[in-house]
């Protein structure tokens, strides 16, 4: 019994469904892909091999990796025509407003080669969406900041070839610090898949009808940017901005405690994870890697989220209510202290989520029992009447 949903042919909707690829234990802070629990992946494995992992069920040989590698870099290209389709947006467009948008816009360009009945045309058009995804978020931020979009390079590894396509100018390269290339590497491994999340579940639900695989990519976008999901480590690094030093701590814990406030600690808290969510941990350690390696060590910010979590941990409000730090709460710090603005923290974590989305779209496509998704409801509007007389 590995925990998982059983699936109820019955039951019309893809809200139960059973998938072999993540599995989580709420309760331990457990997190598997595909059986390897994700601390001993992200220290031993790279980004581009745990999407192999999450596509095809094992971690690559050598010659499987080598040859999944070429082809993802022989696909990382966008049409020149997409380029025409950044103009249409307003300079300070949030990038993921552009990136449902220009994903979205995909469809339009493959349209002819993603007959999802066609196990080669699948595999194509996952590999698409993996090679590309790093492209068009580096030209929404490129796009956001008035400068040229720098062109894929095949000789660096996924993650090196996306810090360049963000942060190299025509007159300037930039020198990849190996030290954040695989910060971000693992950054990525740690959002690449997490079970039925609110956006994996948009997408098998809009895939669930057959629609094409890019459409339901977007769609998947759109419901991450949510500050409840996704957008959390926008909204978390704004709000360790808001507090701003360690004193203010204490009004922030009791406003968070206060629910009338409506106000809620962002980066705390989880729908599965009663328990300290396993990224977390991975992310707090990276984080102090990359500021050290930027000589950063002194970010405010840092205190300010040690001492929140400290604060927090051993208050009985957050204690009884199983309240911890989740993959949001020191990614921003990192991301930030890397170079990206708070606006492309979200659009990070869908470059990452985009070969889960797709690991599990591909699954549910690839189910002979699969049937479209039908959430049903419970019905609490007015009983039948009859329409008034005139
Ligand atoms: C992600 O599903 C996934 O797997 C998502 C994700 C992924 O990888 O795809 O893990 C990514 O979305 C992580 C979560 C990021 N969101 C945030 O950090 C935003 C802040 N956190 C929350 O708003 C909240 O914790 C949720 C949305 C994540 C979960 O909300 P729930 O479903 O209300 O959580 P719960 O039922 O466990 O809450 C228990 C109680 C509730 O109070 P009571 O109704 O019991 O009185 O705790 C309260 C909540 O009001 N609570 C919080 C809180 N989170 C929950 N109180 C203060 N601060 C918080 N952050």
């Amino acid at each position: 019994d590995t925990g998982c949903f059983t699936y109820d042919p019955g039951f019309t909707s893809t809200a139960n469904c059973s998938s072999g690829i993540t599995f989580i234990d709420g309760d331990k802070g457990e997190l598997l892909y595909r059986g390897y629990s994700i601390d001993e992946l992200a220290e031993n494995s790279n980004f581009l091999a745990i999407c192999y992992l999450l596509l095809h069920g094992e971690l690559p040989t050598n010659e499987e990796f080598k040859t999944f590698r070429n082809t993802i870099s022989r696909h990382t290209m966008v049409h020149e025509q997409m380029t025409k389709f950044f103009t249409g947006f307003r300079r300070d467009g949030h990038p993921m407003a552009i990136m449902v948008g220009v994903v979205g816009a995909l469809s339009a360009f493959y349209h002819d080669s993603t007959d999802i009945n066609d196990p080669e045309q699948r595999q194509t058009a996952s590999y698409r969406m993996i090679a590309k995804m790093p492209t068009i978020a580096a030209m929404a931020y490129k796009y956001s900041i008035g400068q040229p979009f720098i062109y894929p390079r095949n000789d660096l590894d996924y993650t090196s070839n996306f810090l360049q396509m963000c942060f190299s100018v025509p007159c300037e390269p930039y020198i990849v610090n190996p030290v954040v290339a695989r910060a971000l590497d693992r950054i990525f491994i740690l959002h690449a898949d997490h079970e039925q999340n609110a956006s994996t579940s948009t997408v098998r639900l809009a895939g669930s009808s057959g629609a094409n695989p890019f459409a339901c990519i977007a769609a998947g976008i759109a419901c991450l940017w949510g500050p409840a999901h996704g957008g959390a480590n926008e909204a978390a690094l704004n709000m360790l901005e808001e507090i701003g030093t360690v004193d203010r701590i204490p009004e922030y814990i009791e406003k968070a405690k206060d629910k009338s406030s409506g106000f809620r600690l962002m980066g705390f808290g989880h729908r599965v994870y009663k328990n300290y969510d396993p990224r977390a941990k991975v992310m707090q350690k990276t984080c102090h890697e990359v500021l050290d390696a930027l000589d950063k060590r002194n970010e405010p910010l840092l205190k300010v989220a040690m001492e929140l979590e400290r604060i927090a941990l051993e208050d009985e409000y957050f204690v009884q209510k199983k309240l911890y730090p989740n993959i949001d709460f020191y990614s921003g710090i990192t991301l930030r202290a890397i170079g990206f603005p708070v606006s492309m923290f979200t659009v990070l974590f869908a470059v990452a989520r985009t070969v889960g989305w797709i690991a599990q779209w591909k699954e549910m496509i690839e189910d002979p029992e699969q049937k479209i998704g039908r959430p049903r409801q419970l019905y609490i509007g007015p009983p039948r009447r009859p329409f008034p007389k005139a």
